[in-house]
């Protein structure tokens, strides 16, 4: 049972109010306020002040009491509903966020959700992933405290074979937020990859619930390797896969990445849902890793080899093949 003397109402008025709290402590390590400044402009008691320390202890922000000042001295990289709603500015993406220390597969949670009805931009994020999975039904690695690992359940009202338009502009969506957040060049490797310096820095996982002719709903799962170091890596991984701490030398708030690219995306995805991914083709397409490059297409059982040529309006990758043009709607590409 809450403690009147402490209680800080519901866990929506406990996040709103520790959300104040950071904000008058300006923000950021070394921010500070006056103990009475606070108590009075939270409207608080000093018990309640404190259990709000504590609270804020417990998401990752130390909170430092002396001579009757209060300094942040440490933030820690969470990817809980806190610290994520911490940074967001979305309307529709992240309204609900269902985070996790740990989880067999954020897909698999998300997807469970949505059969129970779930709203559109519901986010399932973990710290941990158990039995990640990547496509083709490969494992996705996905150890803590080390990567952004988490799903997005999305409810458009589109044809099942627009569905893969959604991986692209994840891609782009995500290559975008890298690039003015981190400062880095990302590039997307078609069809769900992203890239940094030739090395894949995330994957995307759609997968979709549909009949024929309409789709129930979709669940995007995005993996955003963030603070590995080489050694983090599976062996076999270690000559293909990056971070964005391998690649910029600087550590990252994991919450704050996820609350700009649901800012992003959501932009693009509103588009999306009226005009399909044809406005963005060529967008992604000056994004494209591997343009003009040969490579080697395998789709199903086919293995088709020539240069990429572009992407078509409907998001297919075109190649230049010695018998002529070939569209592929599907597939892994890899360099020649
Ligand atoms: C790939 O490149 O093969 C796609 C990898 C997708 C991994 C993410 S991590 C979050 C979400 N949950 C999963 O189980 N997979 C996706």
């Amino acid at each position: 049972m809450n403690n009147p003397s402490t209680s800080l109402g519901t866990r929506k008025d406990q996040i709103e109010r520790a959300n104040r709290f950071l904000t008058l402590l300006g923000d950021r390590i070394g921010g500070g306020i006056a103990l009475d400044d606070a108590e009075k402009r939270l409207s608080v008691s000093a018990a309640q002040l404190r259990h709000l320390i504590e609270l804020l202890g417990g998401w990752g922000y130390k909170v430092k009491e002396s001579d009757g000042q209060l300094n942040l001295i440490e933030v820690g990289d969470f990817v809980n509903d806190f610290a994520v709603r911490h940074y967001l500015s979305t309307k529709v993406l992240g309204q609900k966020i269902h985070s996790y220390q740990s989880l067999g597969s954020t897909n698999t949670t998300a997807w469970q959700l949505a059969e129970q009805g779930a709203p559109e931009g519901t986010v399932v994020v973990a710290d941990r992933q158990k039995a990640g999975r990547g496509r083709l039904g490969r494992s996705w690695h996905s150890p803590p405290r080390v990567g952004l690992w988490f799903s997005l359940v999305l409810r458009p009202e589109i044809i099942p074979a627009d569905a893969p338009g959604l991986s692209l502009l994840t891609a782009m969506a995500l290559a975008q937020t890298i690039q003015s957040h981190c400062r880095i060049e990302a590039k997307i490797k078609w069809p769900n990859d992203c890239q940094i310096a030739g090395k894949k820095v995330a994957g995307i996982l759609t997968e979709l619930s549909s009949e024929l002719d309409r789709v129930n709903f979709v669940v995007v799962g995005v993996g955003l390797n963030v603070h590995q170091t080489k050694s983090d890596f599976p062996s076999a991984l270690r000559s293909k896969a990056t971070s964005l701490t391998i690649e910029t030398r600087k550590k990252w708030q994991r919450a704050e990445i996820l609350a700009l690219f649901l800012k992003e995306f959501e932009y693009f995805y509103l588009q999306f849902k009226k005009s399909g991914i044809a406005p963005f083709t060529d967008e992604i397409e000056r994004r494209m890793a591997l343009l003009g490059q040969k490579v080697k297409l395998a789709s199903g059982k086919e293995i088709i080899t020539g240069k990429v040529a572009g992407l078509a309006p409907d998001g297919a990758l075109l190649l230049e093949t010695k018998t002529g043009s070939y569209r592929a709607i599907s597939g892994e590409v890899s360099v020649l």
